[in-house]
């Protein structure tokens, strides 16, 4: 028989023309450069490009609803229950930190040290993880972050700290620092707050513990004493770096 003659099947076509234009009015979401450029593609999520193969669509504005929802003004808190990928590393050399009894700035330091990473981008991240917190902290505190950009690339056995074994496995014994990275520590080793930054190298962890037992809950009031929470919400306030936080909430907006 001729599938175009069976009733059934005109009404399924129905159902799948209904359905198609049902996504055709879905808001279609779209990648940034960066995104190919990570999958070693230089390429770039064009509107033709995107119409041709989704004709009549309007772009994402907006959250992206396949991830978890941030509440309407969000806090440090919720990015990261909600955007940060991991908090097991900064959670335990918070607590190492904690443990041995440093004051809240070298706390809230290891807290945020890697922001970048697990939230931004790698490369680079002492710098993009400090610029994100620069106008919410104390001034030390940011500058901590990004200089351990550098200092973790060189040893300070008098303080504790060795050039991990870690960095061997990871980039192999032939790494050699950037110029750009030497000369920050260059900088660093002689400024006021060298021992902050140095004291989140002490306290990064490198290796996971699934023995220690951390818990987010035992920074909430180091957070609220050192971290100025905006009332508008993070990355909703007027700071000089509110846009980085507003497209970790809002990756996939079209612009
Ligand atoms: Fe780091
Ligand atoms: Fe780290």
């Amino acid at each position: 028989m001729n599938e175009h003659l069976n009733p059934n099947s005109i009404s399924q076509q129905a159902d799948h023309l209904e359905e198609e234009m049902m996504h055709e009015l879905e808001r279609v979401v779209s990648k940034s450069t960066l995104h190919y450029l990570a999958d070693g593609e230089v390429k770039m999520d064009t509107s033709a490009a995107l119409w041709a193969k989704h004709p009549g669509a309007v772009f994402n504005m907006g959250p992206d609803p396949r991830l978890p929802p941030m509440p309407a003004k969000p806090t440090l808190l919720d990015y990261f229950k909600c955007r940060f990928a991991q908090h097991a590393h900064l959670l335990q050399s918070a607590t190492h930190a904690l443990k041995a009894g440093h004051n809240e700035k070298v706390i809230l330091a290891c807290l945020l040290h890697d922001i970048g990473v697990v939230s931004f981008i790698r490369c680079d991240h002492g710098y993009w993880g400090a610029q994100m917190i620069e106008p919410y902290v104390d001034e030390e505190v940011s500058w901590a972050v990004r200089t351990h950009q550098a200092l973790r690339f060189f040893p300070d056995e008098a303080a504790g700290y060795k050039y991990p074994e870690m960095y061997i496995k990871l980039f192999g014994d032939d790494y050699k620092p950037e110029p750009y990275i030497v000369a920050e520590y260059e900088r660093a080793r002689n400024h006021k707050w060298y021992m902050t930054s140095r004291l989140i190298c002490v306290n990064d962890i490198y290796s996971f513990d699934p023995n220690m037992k951390v818990n987010l809950d035992d920074f909430v009031d180091i957070i609220g004493r050192n971290f100025r929470q905006p009332e508008e919400g993070l990355g909703l306030d007027n700071s000089p770096s509110a846009h980085m936080w507003r497209t970790m909430m809002w990756p996939n907006r079209f612009l």
